[in-house]
């Protein structure tokens, strides 16, 4: 069983040091869990989509909900799904690294626009604060 949690968060404080660890640490251990997904961070922000086999998912949300160098996490999301969206898992510091990160992002962003359509107005209008985009 798959499953996808969507949130965004405040940081706190971090420097871009601690944020680039974050990032490349959580890349590492998630690309060995099959934990697919995408983490952004912008202006004190995170925004997070996980998705993955329901009881990693469940585990790892419940470890980075505790995790103090963030709080005040909202969720976006929470759901089954039947196939992931994000092929790998991408990260970015205030901007998607490559144009196929976007693609993919953009993607994902139309199938939320075709079957669920509240989480993409959230989504959405989360993602183009988060690069920057009007
Ligand atoms: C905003 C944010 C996002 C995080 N995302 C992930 C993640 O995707 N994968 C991960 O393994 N840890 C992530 N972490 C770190 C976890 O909270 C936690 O430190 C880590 O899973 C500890 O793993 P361990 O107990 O297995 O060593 C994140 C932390 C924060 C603050």
């Amino acid at each position: 069983m798959l499953h996808t949690i969507s949130y965004v968060s405040t940081s706190k404080g971090l420097s871009d040091f601690q944020i680039n660890e974050l990032l490349y640490i959580s890349k590492l251990k998630n690309d060995e869990l099959n934990i697919t997904g995408i983490l952004m961070h912008s202006d004190q922000n995170f925004f997070q989509i996980i998705e993955g086999e329901k009881p990693i998912i469940l585990n790892l949300y419940r470890k980075i909900e505790e995790d103090l160098r963030h709080f005040n996490l909202i969720k976006i999301f929470d759901r089954p799904i039947h196939s992931p969206s994000f092929k790998n898992f991408q990260n970015s510091y205030t901007t998607i690294r490559g144009e196929k990160d976007y693609a993919e992002l953009q993607q994902f962003l139309e199938q939320e626009k075709a079957h669920n359509r509240k989480s993409f107005k959230n989504i959405s209008y989360l993602t183009n604060k988060f690069l920057g985009l009007p």
